[in-house]
């Protein structure tokens, strides 16, 4: 097995606009993540992830880009970012950037001059249609047709968004674009990219009508647009150009790739270092609708995240987390009408460390979410007009269209919001927990003053501590080759509530991790052997109190 930084790494991931604000425009910037990295140092972290920070008109929180080469001035200037990098350099801290390649923003100057202009090189850098019927009965991801009427029986293709035209990497100068796109950070001293829905960059079925699959008509885009033949050469010759060295870390959201074709994506000279997987993440759903929730059970999540470490462990590298900007938080999620109340705070830790050893004890490079080791949980928004997510907007439309009422439709849009991991992130106990000295953009949870991090690195017995802790047995020698590089097996005679598995080092040497999912007693068998972590003060070998998790070698 091939040693590599990113393969040892713990990551972070940074919502720019939630991190820290710094000039009071209740925006956080980059001054904001200059300023936190000592306390990122402190935690154990090897590289961040920067959610998007280039111009935008923030339709989409920046996944909507209006200039590849620039920096956002909510966010700050192209010096703040070198000096990001400089400082994020001498603290051991690498930089992994956003590129969102699949779509620009309709105010990228490209999209405006095709606009302007059907006879400009850029028309051809999207996909616009000639048609006097919408081309196809594809839905977009964000709801409604993904065709946008510009007039004159034109049209043009959007994944997401209408705001979010997408670009057509059939033309060759698109591509070129890109790869510049993508050399221009590389030589500002980035380590890798956070490829952003880089499997819908193929267009061909969702080109065309096909049956319905609900009462509108459409066809969800995420059925027919993801992964279609053909897209090996634009990433092949993508990573050919820009990717090639392995020390860039390249980690890719990429739905739709089958477990079988994996090693494609991610084998030894797959594009891309690494993917993430979304099926145990969206176990809680059953299609794109946030209102059809699926019933599921420990043991559908067992063989989820099973299923997922055993197809990567023989196919190349995986990418583990629970937590990102697109998701709620995961203590609700994976805990539903268990989770920790609000001011229930010995719950929280309990259930937040259950899942870190679950996250630090799976096989991948970890990534973990801002706030997420501080046991943060969702917001409460008490009306649709509370979030700022267009997305979180549309599927409350969904579900009052389906025939839920007011109610109903805003209780999944809260179990679902994106916006419950947007919120701003707690530094301390003062107003807008420290994040901002104006009014943010975002309100904050309202539990700021209990969980925030500077009470938690006050207090050994936090959840943050644990973190810290747990980083450091995940990075430590003697585990290493366990914990990074060994292989994955569940263990299977445990009960159904209690996840259990091993890490085998190729020389035999074997750690095992025990996670109580349940709020009652479960009976275990571990081996004998050193305790690496345990978060009660008590342990033994044949049970597991309520949500206890260990780890022994
Ligand atoms: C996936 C990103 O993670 C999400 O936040 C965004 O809305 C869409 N892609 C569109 O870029």
């Amino acid at each position: 097995m091939k040693r590599i930084w990113w393969k040892e790494a713990v990551g972070y991931q940074i919502y720019p606009k939630s991190f820290k604000d710094t000039n009071g425009d209740g925006i956080g910037d980059i001054k904001g993540i200059v300023e936190k990295l000592p306390y990122l140092k402190e935690l154990g972290i090897d590289f961040i992830w920067i959610c998007p920070f280039y111009p935008s008109p923030m339709k989409d929180n920046g996944y909507d880009v209006a200039d590849y080469y620039g920096i956002d001035p909510c966010f700050g200037t192209m010096e703040d970012m070198e000096f990001l990098l400089k400082k994020a350099d001498e603290s051991g801290i690498r930089v992994i950037v956003d590129m969102v390649l699949n779509h620009s923003s309709d105010q990228h100057k490209w999209f405006q001059e095709a606009l302007k202009d059907p006879n400009s090189k850029y028309r051809d850098y999207y996909m616009f249609v000639q048609s006097k019927e919408r081309p196809s009965n594809t839905r977009s991801c964000f709801g409604g047709s993904v065709w946008e009427n510009v007039g004159e029986d034109t049209w043009y293709y959007h994944t997401f968004d209408k705001s979010q035209p997408d670009l057509n990497w059939e033309n060759p100068q698109l591509r070129e674009e890109v790869y510049n796109i993508l050399n221009f950070w590389i030589e500002k001293g980035v380590s890798g990219f956070r490829f952003d829905a880089i499997t819908y960059i193929k267009k061909a079925d969702s080109l065309k009508s096909h049956e319905p699959d609900n009462t509108d008509g459409l066809i969800g885009v995420e059925k027919t647009g993801q992964n279609q033949k053909g897209i090996d050469k634009f990433l092949r010759e993508m990573n050919r150009k820009c990717l090639s060295d392995p020390e860039i870390m390249t980690v890719a959201e990429a739905p739709g790739v089958p477990y079988e074709n994996l090693a494609e994506f991610i084998g030894e000279d797959g594009y891309f270092s690494m993917v993430f997987d979304f099926s145990y993440a969206d176990i809680d759903l059953c299609g794109p609708n946030w209102y059809n929730q699926a019933p599921w059970t420990f043991g559908d999540l067992k063989k989820l995240l099973f299923r997922s470490q055993c197809s990567v462990q023989t196919q190349g590298w995986g990418a583990v987390y629970l937590e990102n900007h697109d998701q709620s938080r995961s203590l609700n999620k994976y805990f539903r009408e268990k989770a920790a109340a609000k001011d229930d705070l010995h719950l929280r830790f309990l259930q937040g460390s259950a899942l870190a050893a679950l996250l630090m004890g799976l096989r991948g490079t970890v990534f973990i979410y801002q706030g997420e080791e501080l046991g943060s949980v969702n917001g409460t928004f008490n009306s649709i007009e509370e979030y700022d997510d267009l997305n979180t907007r549309d599927q409350y439309q969904r579900a009052l269209r389906a025939g839920f009422d007011v109610a109903q439709s805003l209780k999944f849009a809260n179990d679902r919001s994106r916006d419950n991991s947007r919120m701003p992130f707690p530094w301390n106990e003062e107003e807008h927990g420290g994040f901002t000295s104006g009014t943010p953009w975002l309100k904050c949870n309202d539990d700021y003053a209990s969980i925030c991090a500077e009470k938690q690195s006050q207090d050994k017995n936090s959840l943050l501590y644990y973190y810290r802790n747990l980083i450091q047995v995940r990075k430590d020698e003697a585990n290493r080759e366990c914990l990074i590089y060994g292989e994955v097996r569940e263990i299977e005679n445990a009960v159904e509530s209690v996840i259990a598995f091993e890490r085998i080092a190729e020389n035999g040497e074997k750690i095992q991790i025990w996670i109580n999912m349940s709020d009652e007693i479960q009976k275990a068998d571990i081996i004998e052997g050193e305790l690496l972590c345990n978060n009660y003060s008590e342990f033994n070998r044949t049970s597991l109190q309520p949500y206890q998790a260990v780890m022994v070698r």
